[in-house]
């Protein structure tokens, strides 16, 4: 697999701008669309914590909220400042699981460079799904 140094250099970016006063914990998003345009987002806190949002939700609801849906998600990259390619929380993979295609592409790194790539359906198996609320209940 080739290393995609542009798409590092974007998830970097979302790392810095990170607001994690609180943890202190930086996290970079980034998506990658179909049409080759970039779409960051970063781990923005607060001081009530639980409101705090994580990076890969930012980048999807951003993308989301500029009108591009799953179909024009090429991949995600996450970046956070751990031993080995940073794990999603089981939130962000239950938001994943919904706003990506399945058979996308989610590329996990820190800042050695560290890679590990799975499909979004890898990462969350029997993931619950919209479906099941249009079941006459
Ligand atoms: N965080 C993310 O942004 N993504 C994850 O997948 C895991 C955790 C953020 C949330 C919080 O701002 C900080 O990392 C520490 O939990």
């Amino acid at each position: 697999m080739k290393f995609d140094e542009a798409m590092y250099k974007e998830v970097l970016q979302a790392y810095n701008n990170a607001y994690a006063p609180y943890s202190k914990f930086h996290v970079g998003a980034v998506i990658l669309l179909k049409n080759g345009k970039y779409i960051t987002g970063s781990n923005v806190e607060n001081a009530s914590y639980g409101l705090s949002n994580c990076a890969e939700r930012s980048a999807l609801f951003n993308a989301y909220s500029q009108g591009y849906r799953k179909a024009d998600i090429e991949k995600i990259m996450v970046i956070g400042n751990t031993d080995t390619p940073i794990s999603p929380c089981g939130a962000c993979r239950q938001v994943m699981s919904e706003l990506m295609d399945k058979d996308a592409t989610v590329i996990l790194t820190n800042l050695n460079k560290d890679i590990k790539e799975y499909k979004v359906k890898d990462l969350l198996p029997y993931s619950f799904e919209g479906e099941v609320l249009d079941n006459g209940n």
